[in-house]
């Protein structure tokens, strides 16, 4: 098992990048075979933490040749939705404990030309997804409780990856399967196994001697045997 699987996108979050060093470590990512660069964005309210908000996004889009998977971990992201497409956001996921209105909320996202995702945290069941799955480009599984980087994997997601794999194919829906927290080579591989396509990764990535590296290895996620 494992082998067929096509290789998973890669997405370092900028979350573990060196902030005074953030433009070189973008152009690591637009240099590696990253798929998209992925970035947290917290508010303090809806996660016990702060982050960066739309001044970073709008000049990392400036430098950045990957498409920008922008994580809204905040209240009332429904406000936010064109400013973060505006900004330069590719990809837009707002998660469904957040947003009262979550069907109203992926339109817009996909009415900006983005595409839209929703984000589920580790306590969430993915029956809160039953209504939008088939309109949704994106479901981002959160294998930490969101809110900071270095955390440890919840070994339930990939049980979790496997259900919403089985939800999704069952339904002939196209949403990609995107994990978020604690992902390193041996949690990509049965991730992937499992049917996670897009490899969230920040401390994996940017705590590695070799960042580039690091990316190729989780790239290498479906090429193993359980
Ligand atoms: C957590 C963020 C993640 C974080 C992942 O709330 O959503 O994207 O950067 O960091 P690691 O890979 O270190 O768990
Ligand atoms: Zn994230």
């Amino acid at each position: 098992m494992g082998t067929s699987k096509r290789a998973p996108l890669v997405a370092p979050s900028l979350l573990g990048a060196d902030f005074l060093r953030l433009g070189e470590e973008v152009e690591m990512v637009n240099e590696s075979a990253a798929g998209w660069l992925h970035l947290d964005v917290m508010d303090g309210v809806f996660v016990p933490n702060l982050s960066f908000g739309l001044p970073v996004v709008e000049h990392v889009k400036r430098v950045a040749r990957k498409p920008l998977d922008v994580h809204l971990m905040i209240a009332r992201g429904e406000c936010y939705v064109e400013a973060f497409r505006a900004a330069g956001a590719d990809v837009l996921t707002v998660h469904a404990e957040a947003v009262t209105h979550l069907h109203r909320v992926v339109e817009k996202i996909k009415e900006t030309g983005a595409l839209a995702g929703v984000a589920l945290n580790p306590g969430t069941p993915l029956v809160v997804l039953e209504e939008v799955l088939p309109l949704l480009d994106v479901v981002l599984l959160m294998s930490v409780n969101p809110g900071f980087g270095g955390q440890r994997f919840i070994e339930s997601s990939v049980d979790k990856v496997a259900r919403l794999r089985q939800m999704i194919d069952g339904r002939g829906c196209k949403a990609l399967i995107e994990v978020d927290g604690g992902v390193t080579v041996e949690t990509g591989r049965r991730l992937v196994a499992a049917g996670a396509e897009v490899l969230v990764a920040g401390s994996f990535v940017f705590r590695s001697p070799a960042p580039s590296r690091s990316i190729n290895e989780l790239k290498e996620c479906n090429a193993w045997k359980q």
